[in-house]
């Protein structure tokens, strides 16, 4: 059953910028966009696993630093044909800290 789990207060992920966190085996990249709004990805991209923490932000959007496929980070889904999905994890905020459910 997936819970709740409490990753870092909301100011430590950089605007524009990600954070990476790792749940076990899973590695998870944390986006605040420029109008700081959160979201979390799983952090490997479906094209080649490039660290999507490491990508370009713009919009609600990522852009992969490997070969520049561009992914929704509201769903997780590439913005080209057949591009894939990344596992995308629902976020809250609760007194400042960021949540994830997993
Ligand atoms: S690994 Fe992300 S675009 Fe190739």
């Amino acid at each position: 059953m997936a819970t709740w789990i409490k990753i870092t207060e909301i100011e430590n992920v950089p605007s524009m910028g990600a954070r990476k966190v790792e749940i076990g085996e899973t590695e998870i990249a944390i986006f605040k966009t420029k109008d700081g709004s959160i979201f979390a990805l799983e952090n490997s991209c479906p094209h080649k696993n490039g660290k999507l923490s490491e990508g370009l932000i713009h919009e609600h959007k990522v852009t992969c630093p490997l070969h520049n496929l561009d992914l929704n980070l509201k769903d997780g889904q590439a913005l080209e044909e057949n591009g894939g999905c990344t596992k995308v994890f629902d976020t809250k905020i609760e007194n400042n800290i960021i949540y994830i459910l997993f």
